[in-house]
């Protein structure tokens, strides 16, 4: 697909509701496109959008191995009660052995070199490795997210992964996320109910106190410009 091509779209679906976009993706890409779900509150709201869409669309969370007890809860729920078939992926498990055995297994605390390496492990590669050979990939980004985020689009070329990244939520506020969760009673990581806006992995994540950045939780002990996982490197 052309670039000129995909900027129309994003200005044509900009204007439309999510729905319509994910419906739009799930013919043009039909069998080529894949959905990653972090089981955050944005990606239960797609999930729930393509389980009325089509409940057979790909999709797949990635499991490092350090996420929270609630956030299998979550996995575990949602596929039950939406009837999805959202499949888990691991790290290879050499890499893993390899890493924690040279750097110790909270080796993430140490440097932000470290804590990518972590990253580019258990998350980055295992993605890598899903995308191959597929036409696009849909996500909860939103622009409010963070500062690495504000000139989000609803469809745009992922140079990294050279395929089309479709994100549905790019402009809702997080009230309108709460507001479709309520509505349609979708369910939730309870952690969000407990100062997690954002939930990675366990060591990663904090509770945020009232008024701080909804992913100020999120590498706390990091500069903001760098806590990026490297799952949307642009
Ligand atoms: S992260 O880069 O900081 O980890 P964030 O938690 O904000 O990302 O999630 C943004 C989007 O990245 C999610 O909506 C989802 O599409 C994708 N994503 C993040 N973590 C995962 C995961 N563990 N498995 C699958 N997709 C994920
Ligand atoms: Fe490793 Fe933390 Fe990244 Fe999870 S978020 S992959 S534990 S560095």
């Amino acid at each position: 697909m052309k670039r000129e091509e995909l900027e129309r779209i994003d200005r044509e679906y900009r204007e439309k509701p999510p729905e319509e976009l994910l419906a739009w993706a799930a013919s043009a890409f039909k069998g080529r496109a894949v959905f990653a779900s972090s089981l955050g509150l944005e990606d239960q709201v797609l999930t729930r959008m393509l389980a009325d869409i089509d409940p057979a669309f790909p999709m797949f969370t990635l499991d490092t191995g350090r996420l929270f007890q609630e956030t299998y809860d979550v996995l575990s729920t949602t596929r039950e009660q939406l009837g999805v078939r959202l499949e888990i992926l691991f790290p290879k498990r050499e890499e893993v052995e390899a890493m924690v055995n040279e750097h110790g297994p909270n080796l993430f605390y140490e440097s932000v070199e470290k804590r990518k390496l972590c990253c580019g492990v258990r998350k980055v590669a295992p993605l890598t490795r899903r995308l191959k050979g597929l036409s696009a990939w849909i996500t909860g980004l939103r622009r409010e997210q963070s500062v690495t985020r504000t000139d989000l689009k609803h469809v745009e070329w992922d140079e990294v992964n050279g395929l089309v990244k479709i994100n549905p939520l790019a402009d809702w506020h997080i009230d309108e996320v709460w507001a479709y969760i309520k509505k349609k009673s979708v369910p939730y990581n309870r952690l969000h109910a407990k100062g997690f806006p954002s939930i990675g992995c366990a060591p990663c994540t904090r509770a945020v106190k009232e008024g701080q950045d909804i992913r100020a939780g999120r590498w706390w002990w990091e500069n903001p410009e760098y806590r990026e996982c490297g799952l949307h490197e642009r």
